[in-house]
């Protein structure tokens, strides 16, 4: 087999707290997941090609659609680069699952930026980067915050607000979480098409709720940097309240949410666009089995666990 050229990889996401809420311009806490990769490689050839194998898709990048993600990212780091579509198969691999809330379509972009950057041996900062794949991420929807493309290239757990650098955060004590999807796929561009139009209609009662979500991430910051772990569980909940009364929430949810709860997590919501796709719970060493023999029993199609890691601020 002909050994790679180059190789880029990116991890998932989630989002502690503030989805929604973000789009709005309020803050919002997200971490990575290292758990699972996106993961781009490039293999000589003689067009410019992107393969997705788990996607069974592939796109002569030269001939694809203006509003093809794969094509646009390639094409956006030529531009960048002032080079031209260089003679490559890129291929994609992902054990990210799809419409999840777990930032899929910024990580696989990200994957493809990196290779792309190690195959031509060049540079680009990682805001440079994020500003990229923000391009993509509007074909994923329409008004994406920028928080999936930020959180996903600086690596690291972020406050962020739309539109301004990313803050990185001391994280004072490891947060262990269990990440547990509902199987029930959940496109972003939906959920958030359709938060926008509630708030069209209603934009007194979401900007209270967006405000509300917002007091509720200033205080889980202040938690996570002073280490008092169980408290952020509350906040959790209070999280989820909010969200489900955006209409975001789903009885696959609400069933793990519950079943979470009702096994020892300290906390429990879910996790990106809502609907359907990923929740998360907030565990200790002491309740994780337990809570995720519930999460199991209540019918989650896969539990992955995942600490958020101590960090300074810088
Ligand atoms: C998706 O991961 C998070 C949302 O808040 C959308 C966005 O911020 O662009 C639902």
């Amino acid at each position: 087999m002909t050994s790679p050229l180059a190789r880029g990889e990116a991890p998932g996401k989630i989002i502690l707290f503030g989805e929604h809420a973000v789009v709005y311009g309020r803050p919002a806490i997200a971490a990575p997941v290292t758990q699972v990769q996106a993961r781009a490689h490039i293999l000589p050839a003689s067009t410019c090609t992107v393969e997705a194998i788990d996607l069974h898709q592939q796109v002569e990048v030269a001939r694809a659609p203006a509003d093809d993600p794969f094509a646009l990212m390639v094409n956006l780091v030529c531009h960048a680069l002032q080079r031209p579509l260089p003679p490559w198969r890129i291929v994609i691999t992902s054990d990210i699952p799809i419409a999840a809330g777990l930032g899929s379509g910024a990580a696989i972009s990200a994957a493809i930026a990196r290779a792309m950057l190690a195959g031509f041996n060049a540079r680009l900062t990682d805001e440079t980067i994020s500003a990229l794949i923000y391009e993509v991420e509007k074909l994923h929807h329409g008004t994406p915050s920028g928080i999936d493309n930020t959180v996903v290239v600086y690596g690291r757990p972020v406050w962020f607000v739309r539109g301004r650098e990313p803050e990185p955060f001391a994280v004072a004590r490891p947060i262990p979480l269990l990440i547990a999807d509902t199987g029930a796929p959940s496109p972003t561009k939906i959920a958030v098409g359709d938060v926008r139009r509630a708030w069209e209609r209603e934009p007194v009662r979401f900007e209270a709720l967006f405000d509300a979500v917002a007091d509720i991430a200033r205080q889980a910051r202040a938690v996570i940097e002073e280490g008092t772990i169980l408290a952020l569980g509350p906040l959790m909940n209070a999280n989820q309240e909010l969200l489900a009364r955006m209409g975001l929430s789903s009885p696959e949810l609400d069933r793990l949410i519950q079943a979470a709860l009702g096994a020892g997590a300290a906390g429990a919501k879910l996790s990106g666009a809502g609907r359907g796709g990923n929740m998360i719970a907030l565990v200790t060493e002491e309740t994780a089995e337990e809570v995720a023999e519930a999460l199991r029993a209540a019918g989650a199609v896969r539990i992955i666990p995942t600490t958020i890691l101590p960090a300074p601020a810088t």
